[in-house]
């Protein structure tokens, strides 16, 4: 079965398939420095840890959460293994099988691949370039009775663009009137190229309905697996208890590491070095885009985060380029895998494009082929070569 990741992986191939940061731009030796600095009390630090996490890192977690105006105690936080393990959490929490949850269409495919695994029907909210559709979403509360939302408000995974503080206020106000449970990520806010990322939604949540999940993956040290959650007691005790049944806890070697890392002010430190490389990356494929790519084509042009949207001309579908563009060397997202429920929407014409992993030099030229690859793709008709992955391991 063809894998993305595989073709992702090739020596040689230009990988604009998937959403994380280049590895030669991960603070991998300032990470190590902290944890050599454990080696003075090693038996400490390889211990049991709290199913919640090491209460150090949660102190420091409490300033990062701080800064994105979330005001949470140490004791309301729950470190997880990565946000993916904050989300599979949050949806045992509050969905048993057989539930519906509404999702923004498209949505990241992680959380689909969550929802799938327990058996939770995900409806998709359509988005429009304010965000989430709120008069679709009112139809979906009042017709399927979602148990939450989920929605990456901020650089969303895959379109790249960022809800609007308007919509950010609506949405919550529409989540009082309905008692709604928003569940906001917010995994890529640190990536912000031109000015502060919006305000989360949890800071403008006065009611306790929205859980906020975020985690160092993208913009730091995505092998650290640190994520952590703020969701008001109840649920956390409930979240916490699933965790123990899951995997009892996480490495406390790893978080009293990553605790160190934070005392030491080394995740500003690190954003600061790495944005301009990313805003340099995310510019050329905007220029590249502009000059190469055939009339009709469009494409979102996000303030931050590391992945933008293409609408391709006409009715092309981008499975029907997928294998094409493989020949040459260049891989990319089909629009269609990050889809909720029957997939219906246009996503299929869409394609998603990562600028996290390559240079300037390899990305252009990328953005180049793909653009000679849709060109012959709509002169020659669509549906000709499908041969999109079935099984697509995507982030
Ligand atoms: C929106 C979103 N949430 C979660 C993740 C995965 O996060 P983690 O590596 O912390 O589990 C990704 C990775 O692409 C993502 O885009």
């Amino acid at each position: 079965m063809a894998d993305i990741h595989e073709h992702g992986g090739r020596a040689g191939m230009i990988n604009m398939t998937h959403s994380e940061p280049d590895p030669r731009l991960i603070p991998a030796d300032a990470f190590w420095d902290c944890l050599v600095s454990l080696r003075g009390d090693a038996t400490a630090h390889v211990q049991y840890v709290s199913p919640q996490g090491d209460a150090l890192l949660r102190a420091s977690l409490v300033d990062l959460l701080d800064e994105r105006g979330v005001s949470a105690a140490a004791d309301e936080i729950l470190v997880t293994q990565g946000v993916t393990q904050g989300l599979s959490l949050v949806t045992q929490a509050l969905a048993r099988h057989g539930d519906i949850v509404a999702v923004e269409q498209p949505t990241y495919l992680g959380l689909l691949h969550i929802l799938q695994a327990q058996g939770v029907r995900p409806v998709g909210v359509p988005l429009d370039e304010e965000g989430a559709r709120l008069d679709a979403l009112e139809r979906v509360i009042l017709h399927d009775r979602p148990r939450f939302f989920y929605t990456i408000p901020t650089f969303h995974n895959p379109t790249g663009r960022s809800m609007t503080l308007r919509r950010r206020r609506d949405l919550i106000a529409l989540a009082e009137r309905h008692g709604l449970i928003v569940v906001e990520y917010d995994i890529y806010h640190r990536l912000a190229f031109e000015k502060e990322a919006p305000p989360t939604l949890k800071s403008l949540d006065r009611r306790g309905l929205v859980i906020y999940l975020d985690g160092l993956s993208k913009a730091v040290l995505p092998g650290v697996r640190a994520g952590y959650a703020v969701a008001p007691q109840p649920l956390l005790d409930k979240m916490l208890s699933l965790r123990r049944a899951a995997d009892l806890c996480g490495p406390l070697t790893l978080q009293r590491a990553l605790a160190e890392f934070l005392s030491r002010g080394l995740v500003g430190e690190h954003i600061e070095r790495i944005l301009p490389e990313y805003r340099r990356r995310r510019d050329t494929v905007l220029k590249a885009l502009k000059k190469s790519m055939p009339a009709g084509t469009t494409w979102t042009r996000p303030e931050g985060g590391l992945c933008l949207w293409v609408r391709l001309p006409g009715n092309l579908s981008a499975g029907d380029l997928y294998g094409e563009a493989l020949e040459r060397g260049v891989v990319f997202a089909p629009g269609e895998v990050f889809l909720a429920g029957d997939g219906s929407g246009s996503a299929r014409s869409h394609l998603r494009l990562c600028f996290g992993r390559h240079g300037p030099e390899d990305l252009s030229e990328g953005v180049t082929i793909l653009a000679e690859v849709i060109r012959r793709g709509a002169s020659a008709g669509a549906g000709r070569r499908r041969t999109v992955p079935d099984h697509a391991p995507l982030v």
